[in-house]
């Protein structure tokens, strides 16, 4: 046979396969048996082994078909599931207590709940009078998907509960994981049993999710009222009584030398458990206390994941590529040798930036070590240098854009005065095509937009057709050309466009935030949100010139304030901006507007003695009230501390402005 009938044969199997998977995926509606369905695998297969040419990413051997169902309906969380921020030493974790002492301007004795991190995915259970009423997944923390049939199908998920003392309304959240004698199982299918527990997790038909087996233990909370539990641990046998599963490691112990040798203990036992274990999790145990240290813009103050180190391996450098990212900074990565660390084979490592390359003197065709930790970027650690090549050369780190040729910067930084490690490429906005295209996906990320269906690889696609350009393209797709494109069914293209018309609501924070201007993070973004209140509030401050008076906002510095002039004095930034504004439906910011402090601004100087500003801050947001920064005529009460700044308290006399002790203050808080 020649080689083009065999291939002809070869798509034909490959096109069927596809229409059975969908059919049985996310339709739930097979036409076939197992039986017949297995054949069409078995002799894609068999086919790829004899002729060695074939190849196609809907193959059996590249993808399990198992694609998750895009189709969930999605709920918002009534509390918002965070991360954990991550520690890595010793010194990691005496800054996260000093952190803690340093907000409750306190130091106080610390009680610390002790939870191995299981890595699996989280999800969130809502009971209402005992009975479990949904399930979601974390989705992109804010929102996540109805998931409750799939959830159902766990043994370990109580669906009904009994108990006197459970709560009428309470979101218990938890972690959903696989065992490794079950992923054993199915290696060949997943590439880690996380993977494994998300796939089964998020299938169309619970049916799918029944067939492999998982585990759930519970954890904490959402949304929950209650007066009575004091502490995590007290908590964590609560759930137990109600009948979760909760963690048979978990413990408390009282301070970081505790932590540190309980850590250094479990690293080595942890092989010998059944699961995944890829960190120890603190908590602060005191109820009270994770309440007053609440949270910053990912994650709680009072909590921190505590990693294992890294597993390792040699590996030789085949090559040196330079990636252009949102911001313009050159990462280079080493295109590695696959190797096997932990269990994932890695041909990629990061390399940061070029003073990294020139500090470890890395080289094309070095053997060097790579570490990899949990979910971070693996990264090389050092070069053997008794195997270095002794012709190899150093290597030169280009001097001007791999993608747009545009030279290159190091900034200068005022505050540290020192050069940057990293290196720009000038051209901050869309002339330069890599940025461009890294500016589309942080404009449809999860934090961003969150634009179901369009993910990273799909804009790459969509770039090479030339179907987009800017963020505002994507709102004007021609369906019609993306309806004919290999892999794309009436169906995800009716799936895409839904979720590009939703996405068009979109809040004043995330909206600020998914433009992409550096140093404007997801909290940033949310201050500019609160100050300018509308996009055209927002934008007539940039029309007007007006950017140094966000320096009133506590929060906002000249780094802030010099990245947003240097974004606006690109006139097509402000371009696009105003298009999207016009495309978008964004509303402002919700903020809670019936708090006592509604209207009432606030300034503090000197220092608080019961509690840190960053708390008092918190307390008075919560209230409807702001903080500003200076002194001037819209300022309602200034609150002093120990040691003021005289300087205010004058001007603040000169203006009539109110002047409370901090005393007066909490009790007009209460
Ligand atoms: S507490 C706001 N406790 O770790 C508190 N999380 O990066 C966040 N996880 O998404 C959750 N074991 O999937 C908590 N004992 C534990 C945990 C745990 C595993 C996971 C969870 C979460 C991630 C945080």
């Amino acid at each position: 046979m020649k080689e083009s009938e065999i291939r002809n044969i070869y798509i034909k199997k490959i096109n069927e396969l596809k229409k059975h998977n969908k059919l049985y995926f996310e339709d739930s509606s097979p036409l076939i048996s197992d039986k017949d369905y297995d054949k069409i695998k078995k002799d894609i297969l068999n086919l790829e082994k004899k002729f060695s040419y074939l190849k196609d990413a809907s193959s059996p051997s590249i993808s399990l078909g198992f694609t998750p169902s895009k189709n969930f309906i999605k709920s918002k969380h009534r509390v918002k599931m965070l991360s954990l921020s991550n520690a890595f030493d010793i010194e990691d974790l005496e800054n996260f207590e000093r952190k803690i002492y340093n907000y409750l301007n306190k130091k106080i004795k610390l009680e610390y709940s002790v939870e191995p991190k299981i890595d699996g995915i989280s999800a969130s259970l809502t009971y209402k009078n005992g009975s479990l009423i949904m399930g979601t997944s974390r989705g992109d923390g804010t929102t996540g998907e109805v998931i409750t049939e799939n959830l159902k199908t766990i043994k370990d998920i109580p669906q009904k509960i009994t108990s006197k003392d459970f709560p009428k309304d309470i979101d218990i959240r938890g972690e959903v994981f696989i065992k490794r004698s079950e992923f054993d199982k199915l290696k060949n299918d997943f590439a880690n049993p996380r993977n494994a527990a998300s796939g089964s997790l998020r299938q169309k038909n619970p049916n799918e999710t029944k067939k492999i087996p998982l585990n759930f233990v519970a954890y904490t909370y959402g949304y929950f009222e209650s007066d009575k539990i004091r502490k995590q641990s007290d908590f964590l046998n609560f759930l137990q009584r109600w009948g979760f599963k909760t963690n048979e490691h978990n413990k408390i112990l009282n301070s970081i030398d505790d932590l540190r040798n309980f850590h250094k203990k479990f690293e080595k036992e942890r092989f010998d458990l059944e699961y995944d274990v890829d960190g120890l999790v603190y908590k602060i145990n005191s109820l009270e206390l994770q309440k007053r240290l609440g949270f910053t813009a990912n994650s709680p103050r009072w909590a921190i994941a505590h990693k294992f180190s890294a597993d390792s391996a040699f590996s030789k450098i085949i090559d040196i590529n330079i990636q252009v990212g949102r911001t313009g900074a050159l990462t280079p990565v080493a295109r590695i040798k696959p190797v096997n660390i932990g269990g994932v084979v890695v041909s990629n490592a990061t390399l940061h930036n070029e003073d990294e390359i020139i500090r470890k003197d890395i080289r094309i065709s070095d053997t060097v070590k790579i570490e990899r930790a949990g979910d971070v970027i693996p990264h090389v650690i050092l070069v053997d240098l008794k195997k270095r090549d002794k012709k190899s050369k150093k290597f030169n780190f280009p001097l001007t854009c791999p993608s747009c040729g545009s030279e290159t910067i190091k900034e200068f930084n005022n505050i540290t005065k020192k050069y940057d490690a990293v290196r720009r490429c000038a051209n901050e906005g869309y002339q330069c095509e890599k940025i461009a295209i890294e500016k589309i996906k942080h404009f449809i990320s999860k934090e961003a937009l969150n634009i179901d269906g369009l993910g990273k690889k799909v804009v790459e696609k969509f770039w090479d057709l030339k179907l987009i350009r800017f963020p505002q393209d994507i709102f004007n797709l021609d369906y019609n050309q993306i309806s004919k494109l290999e892999g794309w069914g009436d169906l995800s293209v009716s799936n895409l466009k839904f979720s590009i018309d939703q996405s068009k609501k979109v809040s004043l924070d995330k909206f600020l935030y998914s433009i992409g201007i550096r140093h404007i993070g997801i909290e940033n973004a949310k201050l500019l949100a609160e100050y300018t209140k509308s996009i055209s509030n927002f934008l007539s401050f940039i029309k007007n010139k007006k950017i140094n008076e966000f320096l009133n906002i506590d929060g906002i510095g000249d780094t802030q304030i010099n990245s947003l002039k240097k974004f606006f004095d690109n006139k097509s930034n402000y371009k696009i901006i105003e298009k999207l504004s016009s495309i978008l439906n964004i509303s402002d910011l919700k903020l809670n507007k019936s708090g006592k402090l509604l209207n009432n601004t606030f300034m503090f100087t000197g220092k608080l003695s019961n509690m840190s500003r960053a708390e008092a801050k918190s307390l008075i947001e919560e209230n409807s009230g702001s903080v500003v920064s200076s002194v001037n005529k819209k300022l309602k009460y200034l609150i002093i501390g120990e040691k003021p700044t005289n300087r205010k308290v004058e001007q603040a006399k000169e203006l009539g402005i109110k002047i409370l002790s901090e005393k007066e203050w909490v009790n007009l808080l209460n």
